[in-house]
């Protein structure tokens, strides 16, 4: 289906912008705020303007500060990403980091210090430190100054609760977009659209990802008609907090500081998988756990942090150490149980060096953009410095473009029939078929199975109509579902975060 609603744009309130961004993490905001001000520019989150991913991030921002460093840093994300990533992009990611990292700088934000000097951790993959942070909410203190800064600029309209249904094109250029503000289908007329909706998390029923991460940008771009690839590849975070409810994340700076993952046994075991130990790229710890697990025919797996100095852990890792209370572990008496869940996308929307997608004035960038630097798994911190990279790229090829003037022509779609249906436990059960297909561990079989069943869904509720969120999040589940399994089958060979156990 072309598009996901029905629709007349002769019944719809038009709002007329030069430019719309789509959502609030750190692409998103620094693509708006690079934007040249004489720009009328429209930025709309899904839900509140910090329920995003880039909020959510620990870690940190990894940075090259000097020629030595961006060689390795640049082999070190090669490696990482199973040499599967464009070389351009990599060199492009790394070389302009520290200049972005100026610029966030100058919008106020700040990191850690240590004796005068920008403190720098490690995590998994890298073969040194040079990971930029703020203790261990650097996504918030990064987006919370942003949002402080972009609410300044009067050139830039800010609509929360306003949900992308679907981008207009007519001859393979963008005509405009269908958002729902409050309740109410609009038409928002503009030539330039920069997706950046995050990821997919929430297609699984575990995921480190913020509620709103259910593939939206990636389904509105590929109904339209841009190219959309590598989805196969989908890194799983080898330790989130073991235990029901949202997921919260033990980041890997934990392991970057010292800490070390146990088995049922209590015993180290990261040193027999791979040099690395701990610090091994994401996608080798988390099929290592799985591993120990199986050997020890038990699923208790840890981190020890009990070896820090006293106070030194609730000082360095504060929202960790609360998150961990909140459960009744104490870090510095207690293991902390983890558990492998879903992290983040290394496919997407194909985009060029600007951002640009396959379809003209579709742009995207963060999380949903497929740029080709991060191969087929992600080194770690290395998202929140490509969310700024190419959100500055896409910003400033939109600044020297000077088609703004906005065509009112009229579109409109009457094809699907009104929603008559209870679908909710059906997200429920394509989250199931997600957990069991698309994992850490993959088999075609399996794939192959989950493949019939999302064409069943798709048969049952594509061609229907409704303007419920909800209903609309799930269609773009089932597209970017279906994407999924259809791109791991389509992949001979297991290669990074894609691993299919009986070709092994
Ligand atoms: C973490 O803090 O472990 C996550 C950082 C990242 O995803 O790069």
């Amino acid at each position: 289906m072309r598009y996901c609603v029905n629709f007349d744009t002769r019944n719809l309130q038009p709002v007329e912008t030069d430019v719309l961004v789509v959502g609030s993490g750190i692409s998103g905001l620094f693509a708006a705020l690079n934007l040249k001000n004489s720009l009328k520019v429209t930025l709309i989150s899904k839900e509140g303007m910090t329920t995003n991913n880039s909020y959510l991030a620990q870690g940190g921002i990894a940075i090259a500060f000097d020629e030595e460093d961006i060689a390795r840093h640049i082999e070190d994300t090669l490696k990482a990403g199973s040499y599967y990533n464009d070389p351009t992009a990599v060199k492009v990611l790394v070389e302009e980091g520290r200049r972005n990292v100026e610029r966030l700088m100058n919008y106020g934000v700040t990191f850690d210090q240590v004796n005068g000097r920008i403190d720098l951790t490690r995590e998994g993959g890298h073969s040194t430190n040079r990971i930029i942070h703020k203790k261990d909410y650097t996504g918030k203190a990064i987006i919370d100054q942003l949002i402080q800064t972009v609410t300044q600029r009067s050139n830039i309209d800010i609509y929360e609760n306003a949900f992308l249904v679907d981008v207009l094109t007519r001859e393979d250029k963008i005509q405009g977009a269908l958002v729902i503000f409050d309740q109410e289908l609009r038409w928002v007329v503009t030539n330039h659209i920069v997706l950046a909706t995050g990821g997919i998390g929430r297609i699984f029923s575990r995921s480190t990802n913020s509620s709103i991460s259910t593939g939206d940008g990636i389904a509105v771009a590929h109904r339209a008609g841009a190219r959309v690839e590598d989805m196969e590849f989908i890194q799983f975070h080898p330790t989130p907090l073991k235990g029901e409810g949202e997921t919260f994340l033990i980041s890997e700076a934990v392991r970057g500081e010292g800490g070390r993952l146990r088995n049922a046994a209590g015993e180290t075991f990261m040193d027999k998988y791979h040099p690395l130990g701990d610090l091994a790229p994401r996608d080798v710890v988390s099929r290592s756990i799985l591993m120990e697990q199986e050997s020890q025919g038990n699923d208790d797996i840890f981190i020890d942090v009990t070896h820090f100095e006293k106070g030194v852990f609730s000082k360095r890792f504060p929202s960790i150490y609360q998150a961990c209370l909140k459960v009744g572990i104490d870090p510095e008496k207690n293991l902390i149980p983890v558990s492998p869940s879903e992290h983040y996308l290394m496919g997407g929307i194909v985009t060029d060096l600007c951002a640009k997608t396959s379809i003209k004035g579709l742009y995207s960038c963060g999380e949903s953009a497929r740029t080709g630097v991060q191969g087929a798994n992600r080194l770690a911190s290395n998202s929140l410095s490509e969310g700024i990279v190419f959100g500055y790229r896409v910003a400033r090829f939109i600044n020297q473009s000077t088609e703004f003037t906005t065509s009112r022509d009229h579109h409109g779609y009457h094809r699907l029939k009104e929603l008559d249906r209870d679908f909710k436990g059906d997200i429920a059960g394509l989250k199931g078929l997600m957990d069991q297909s698309a994992n850490i561990l993959r088999s075609r079989e399996r794939l192959k199975s989950a493949k019939e069943a999302i064409r069943q869904y798709d048969e049952t509720y594509l061609g229907l109509h409704s303007l419920d969120r909800s209903f609309l999040e799930f269609k773009n589940m089932i597209e970017v579902s279906r994407l999924i399994v259809t791109m791991a089958l389509e992949r001979k060979e297991s290669l990074g975060s894609h691993y299919i156990e009986e070709e092994q």
